[in-house]
């Protein structure tokens, strides 16, 4: 297993205050803006104890397939309050940013004061998920990309992210260790600025950690990010819309963001049994992905939600409706599908998120099967806070059957391909949770 952090050797360490105020306070410097968007989106929110071996593990406010965190979170400033202007990297396990250079960074041309580079390495999941490691980093930048979105929209802040950059270029200017892949840039904007620094950039030796002695080559995994860095501009096509038979209620919610970003956990398994979520709470966690839906659609196992038959549905997003496609009971088949994991047959409902990798592709040419899964990522962390916020609980599910589910769904090529799985209920209590 690959050293699971990253840390810059001999750089300055500059501190980030420790428990910042709720996102609802908004900062006056940048220190503590900082702070707060990385305690809200990045930061270690839990600790877990093996019973066993007493071994005790980080579990982070974004999730991360098999909790191995392949995200690296750098980020470049300019012009924040009380915060000099170079390019950082995030070190959640002490909550501080090793900064490795000082002075002006051009991130592909951005000029908001913070430009988070979000890369992958893709040697810390491969070890594990070998060539499959390729979907979960993007999957996982996905998550990491909506963790800050949401952190910086709570903190009443404008944010965007730029999928479509000069990939080597922006790993040249950062220096970047060859193992680790730049995927996704997210600007955001802050009322604690000052005028910028003028002066040379100066760089802090700024040497990686090696994270292994030795790494095994996954050349598919190497071709399918090369063939991803080509970029391709054209518009999109239009989503695809209709209709289904089933109008679903408006949602609510009342706890704070704050609360809900940094008690988000996994669950290990659902109750099962007979427990059932009501149609609004399903609601509730569909409208929060509607935003996101372009190249993915959401087709529910519906194994218990009041007054809605079991039976397998395709959300649509444009009426806010269920369209049912097949009846009955479906836990085993969804259990089945998510390669035997219980907790998909356990759950009150499961997902499997179908990606136009077609039309993607077509639009963004092959980059775009980047971004149908950054999406489903992105779609999956909005699951799990939609989820939390109304006290249940929710998990990502990246191993699953794909040709199955094909025939399942009986999707030709053309409808889309499954590029990830969700599971929500009520959670089991996890006994190696601490905090
Ligand atoms: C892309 C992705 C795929 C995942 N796949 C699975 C899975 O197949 N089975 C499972 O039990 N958990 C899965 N998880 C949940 C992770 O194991 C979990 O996020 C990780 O252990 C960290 O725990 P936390 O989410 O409580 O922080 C997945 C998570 C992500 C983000």
């Amino acid at each position: 297993m690959p050293d699971p952090f990253r840390h810059y050797e001999g750089v300055p360490v500059l501190d980030l205050p420790a428990d910042p105020p709720g996102p609802e306070t908004p900062a006056a410097d940048g220190p503590t803006f900082l702070s707060q968007l990385l305690y809200y989106s990045a930061a270690i929110s839990a600790t877990k104890i093996v019973p066993s071996t007493g071994f005790k593990y980080a579990l982070r406010v974004n999730p991360s397939s098999g909790n191995l965190h392949p995200t690296e979170f750098h980020f470049a400033t300019r012009g924040l309050k009380d915060w000099p202007d170079g390019l950082y990297h995030y070190r959640p396990s002490s909550h501080m940013a090793e900064q490795r250079a000082t002075g002006h960074f051009d991130i592909a041309g951005l000029s908001a004061p913070i430009v988070f580079i979000l890369t992958s390495i893709a040697w810390r999941e491969a070890w594990k998920y070998r060539d499959r490691a390729y979907r979960y980093c993007l999957l996982d930048i996905g998550h990491a990309w909506q963790a800050l979105a949401l952190a910086a929209r709570a903190m009443g802040c404008e944010s965007a992210a730029i999928r479509d950059f000069p990939d080597d270029a922006v790993a040249q200017l950062l220096r970047l260790h060859e193992d680790e892949w730049p995927m996704l840039l997210v600007e955001t904007r802050t009322n604690a600025v000052r005028a910028p620094d003028s002066g040379e950039t100066v760089w802090y030796g700024s040497h990686a950690n090696q994270l292994s002695t030795e790494v095994i080559p996954y050349p598919s995994i190497d071709a399918v990010h090369a063939a991803t860095k080509v970029r391709h501009l054209a518009a999109a096509d239009p989503c695809p819309t209709g209709s289904g038979e089933i109008t679903l209620p408006a949602p609510a919610s009342s706890r704070t963001f704050a609360e809900i970003a940094r008690t988000r956990r996994s669950a290990l398994d659902f109750a099962g049994g007979t427990q059932s979520m009501s149609l609004s709470q399903l609601s509730a966690v569909l409208a929060a992905t509607t935003e996101l839906l372009s190249f993915v659609q959401l087709y529910l196992y519906v194994h218990h939600i009041d007054t809605l038959e079991p039976g397998i549905y395709r959300f649509r997003p444009e009426g806010a409706t269920l369209e049912k496609i097949k009846s009955g009971d479906q836990r085993v088949a969804a259990a089945g599908l998510s390669l035997g994991q219980d907790l998909a047959g356990n759950a009150c409902v499961a997902f499997s998120m179908i990606g136009d990798l077609e039309r993607a592709t077509r639009a963004h040419g092959d980059r775009g099967y980047r971004y149908v899964h950054f999406e489903a990522g992105a779609i999956g962390h909005r699951l799990y806070l939609a989820a939390e916020a109304l006290g249940l609980g929710a998990t990502g599910i990246g191993a699953f059957y794909d040709e199955e589910v094909h025939r399942y769904l009986h999707l030709t090529p053309e409808q889309g391909q499954v590029v990830y799985h969700f599971a929500i209920g009520y959670p089991v209590r996890d006994p190696r949770l601490q905090a």
